[in-house]
């Protein structure tokens, strides 16, 4: 090996140590590791653990590439996204079932149909008021969208009917109530 780059390495070594500039970012990044950015898994475990169905909130969060380099807000924003994503797919799910016989059945799933749509609305302005850090509009908006859910499955209750949605219903609620808890941390 050269003398000259024996040298600079010495060089290299001693002006990492002494640079005032490289210590500070290495605190900079050791806060980042002990604070909000630490990997993306462990803070969607952290985040995810303050949630009633943190399984569902994994899951959730971890099938989303935007949870990359993600800040807790950033979850926010996934996670209604993707509620508002399963509130979509109902509607169309719905639609295929309703068979315009008129009758108690075709009655409820109509009623769904409109409460679902409305639940879709209330989750976009969630988002949009989200952005705007206007969390006690999220929080209103995501729970006015967990009511039309609860609506809709009480009406086929009501009827005396089976419900045929009950299982998306359950996991629109755990999922509303996810967003609702990954909200709450924001302030
Ligand atoms: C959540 O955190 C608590 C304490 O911080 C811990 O005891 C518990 O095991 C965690 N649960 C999950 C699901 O990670
Ligand atoms: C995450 O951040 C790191 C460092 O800031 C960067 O190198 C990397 O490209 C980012 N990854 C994504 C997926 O944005
Ligand atoms: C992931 O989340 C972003 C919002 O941050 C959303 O725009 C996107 O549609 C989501 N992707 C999937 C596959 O759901
Ligand atoms: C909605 O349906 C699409 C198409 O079937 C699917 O790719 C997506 O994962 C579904 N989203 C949710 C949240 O169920
Ligand atoms: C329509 O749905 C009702 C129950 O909601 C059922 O009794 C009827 O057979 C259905 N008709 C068709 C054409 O699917």
């Amino acid at each position: 090996m050269g003398l000259l780059k024996v040298s600079s390495i010495l060089i290299i070594f001693t002006t990492t140590l002494l640079n005032p500039l490289t210590i500070m970012s290495m605190q900079q990044q050791e806060e980042q590791v002990t604070g909000f950015m630490t990997t993306d898994e462990d803070l969607i475990s952290k985040t995810c653990n303050q949630t009633s169905y943190s399984d569902v909130c994994m899951s959730t969060l971890l099938s989303n590439s935007s949870t990359h380099n993600a800040t807790v807000a950033d979850l926010a924003a996934v996670s209604i996204i993707a509620t508002t994503s399963h509130a979509i797919n109902t509607t169309a799910i719905i639609a295929a079932m309703i068979n315009g016989s008129g009758d108690d059945l075709d009655q409820c799933l109509n009623d769904c149909s409109v409460e679902y749509g409305d639940a879709v609305s209330e989750l976009q302005e969630a988002v949009e008021a989200l952005q705007r850090c206007d969390y006690e509009t999220v929080n209103v908006k995501v729970s006015a969208a967990m009511t039309n859910s609860d609506t809709c499955e009480g009406g086929f209750e009501d009827e005396g009917e089976s419900s045929p949605l009950t299982q998306r219903n359950e996991f629109f609620f755990k999922l509303c109530s996810n967003a609702l808890a990954i909200v709450k941390l924001l302030g």
